[in-house]
């Protein structure tokens, strides 16, 4: 775990670290970054958090160096599938900053989070590209146990290409079946005011 690193909701002085974050060739290759990506959009982007939350969309946080509140990357939830109490979990550190335990010590907090806080979520869900080894192994670092990969995953096709399904689900939870494809789902009351902490 990094010392010194806690979780906050973007602000609008992150702008040039998002703006940055999305010409990085890493980020723009493993996550999904906007058509526009110059300033007026990082700042519309940011705006735009708040409603994502409240609609149950998305929470989006950004990992901060305690010491001077440098930006250290992104770790958010999305796809929130309220049956199952699954959500989806995603990350990506800034470059300066890889390579020591960043996008781990992210991922523990988060996670704990969401499965002990307000969420209560049974299992958090990670999809990863194969070919992005890097990724996977911040997933058994942060604790995820694979669900399905090698020759037993279905084939790929275009509209659902092949990935890793790794997933943290909470100890006192009955497995959770079907969490390989949560379904996205809005709820309101699945977003919490509270924000985790460092
Ligand atoms: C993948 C990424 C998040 C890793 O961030 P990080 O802070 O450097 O990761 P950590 O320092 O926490 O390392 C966690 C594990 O990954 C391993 N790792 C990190 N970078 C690696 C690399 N380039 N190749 C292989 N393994 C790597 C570490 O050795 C460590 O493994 P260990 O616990 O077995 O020692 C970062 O490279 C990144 O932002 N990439 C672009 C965006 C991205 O891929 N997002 C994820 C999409 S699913």
């Amino acid at each position: 775990m990094v010392d010194g690193l806690e979780l906050r909701r973007w602000a609008i002085g992150d702008r040039d670290d998002l703006v940055e974050a999305w010409a990085d060739p890493e980020v723009r290759r493993w996550t999904t970054v906007p058509d526009d990506v110059d300033s007026d959009a990082a700042a519309r982007w940011i705006a735009g958090e708040e409603r994502r939350r409240e609609a149950g969309l998305a929470l989006d946080l950004v990992g901060v160096a305690v010491n001077d509140g440098r930006l250290l990357g992104e770790v958010g939830l999305s796809t929130f599938d309220v049956q199952r109490g699954a959500a989806r979990i995603g990350w990506w550190v800034a470059a300066s900053e890889r390579g020591r335990g960043v996008a781990t010590s992210m991922v523990r907090v988060l996670t704990a989070w969401a499965h002990a806080g307000p969420l209560a979520l049974r299992a958090v869900v990670a999809e990863v590209d194969p070919a992005n080894p890097a990724s996977a192994a911040v997933a058994r670092a942060a604790g995820f146990k694979l669900l399905s990969s090698g020759p037993e995953a279905p084939m790929a096709t275009d509209a659902a290409p092949r990935r890793f399904v790794f997933a943290s689900v909470r100890p006192d939870s009955e497995p959770v079946t079907g969490i390989e494809d949560p379904v996205v789902r809005a709820s309101e009351d699945l977003i919490s005011e509270d924000r985790p902490d460092a």
